[in-house]
């Protein structure tokens, strides 16, 4: 174990230990933390700062409110369902369609109908608290569902991809594309079996992927490569992540975007400890590249101009 550890430092993969204590204890201050720990507040000030963000149909923020669901979605077709405070796809739902024969039964990306008493259910369980990172009550944020661009239709199995970015001190240092899986059931978290697939910074070209540890050529599902796919509107990806820094004010951060086919980019959220196996989807670590950032860190830079030294920088 030790050695495997010392191996993997001298490779410069950051450790949890080094990222809890050197980055997030140093350069996110607690005081930040409501800011992405609460996807509502979370978005707004996305769209306060000019960031696109999935449509928000509505909120219910109490047990009394649970009712209100059926005309929050009265006109809508397909949606999203998520706690506010969630975190690793638990306790979302992704509802692509109505069944065709009760307009009050709900079709989930897996194919499966649920009934509306299953859907106000789950609702009254989110807004309990079931799926909070504080096990405090929590709000339920009813959006709108994104439709992936077609360039990933090959890669991915019944749910919308998403790219992470981690980004230090401003500067975009790693990103990754995660892709949704038979196991993730429409969601793009790595804990519920998504393909992550690093990114060429500087072209944004996917390159090979990683599933439970291990790296991986093609999608299990479908069978396609993960490598050598163009992530399109990279530049603007990389600038919007960038500026998650001013949005939030957090030196060591994990901007999420889903990229909708009509809509383009979308800020889907922002995370104060994102993980760290966007090194092994990599197959680099993170070391290298931030003291490559502190070394020409510009204070007075721009989101545009700090996207830009990225690209150059960490271009493979
Ligand atoms: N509005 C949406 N449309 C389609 N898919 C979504 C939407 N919101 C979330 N998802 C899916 O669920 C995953 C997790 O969503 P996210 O908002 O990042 O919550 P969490 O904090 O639980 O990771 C996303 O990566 C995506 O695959
Ligand atoms: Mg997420």
């Amino acid at each position: 174990m030790f050695a495997v550890a010392k191996k993997l430092r001298e490779a410069g993969v950051l450790g949890l230990n080094e990222r809890n204590s050197e980055f997030i204890m140093r350069l996110n201050p607690r005081s930040l933390y409501p800011r992405v720990d609460d996807k509502v507040l979370t978005k707004q000030l996305a769209l306060d700062a000019g960031m696109p963000v999935p449509d928000l149909y509505g909120v219910i923020t109490n047990q009394g409110e649970v009712s209100t669901f059926p005309d929050i979605v009265t006109n809508r077709e397909s949606f999203v369902i998520k706690p506010a405070q969630g975190s690793g796809g638990d306790g979302i739902i992704v509802v692509t369609g109505r069944s065709q024969r009760k307009r009050d039964c709900y079709r989930l990306s897996s194919g499966m109908i649920v009934s509306e008493g299953e859907i106000l259910y789950h609702l009254s369980n989110i807004v309990g608290g079931q799926y909070s990172l504080s096990g405090n009550p929590d709000k339920a944020l009813i959006e709108y569902c994104v439709r992936f661009d077609p360039v990933f239709a090959d890669v991915s199995y019944q749910g919308v991809p998403d790219v992470r970015v981690v980004v230090y001190r401003g500067y975009p240092a790693m990103a990754m594309v995660r892709l949704p899986t038979r196991a993730s059931d429409g969601k793009a978290n790595l804990h519920q079996g998504a393909v992550g697939a690093g990114i060429d910074m500087g072209t944004g070209r996917t390159l090979n992927g990683v599933l439970d540890d291990e790296v991986v050529e093609d999608h299990p599902d479908t069978g396609a490569l993960v490598a050598g796919l163009e992530i399109p509107h990279w530049t603007f990806i990389l600038e919007s992540s960038a500026k998650g820094y001013e949005v939030t004010g957090l030196g060591y951060l994990g901007v999420d975007m889903v990229i909708d086919r009509d809509r383009g980019p979308l800020i889907l959220e922002m995370n104060a400890r994102p993980g760290l196996n966007i090194q092994i989807a990599n197959g680099v670590g993170l070391t290298d590249r931030i003291s490559r950032i502190d070394a020409i860190y510009n204070a007075s830079a721009s989101p545009g101009e700090r996207a830009a030294v990225a690209r150059r920088e960490f271009q493979l």
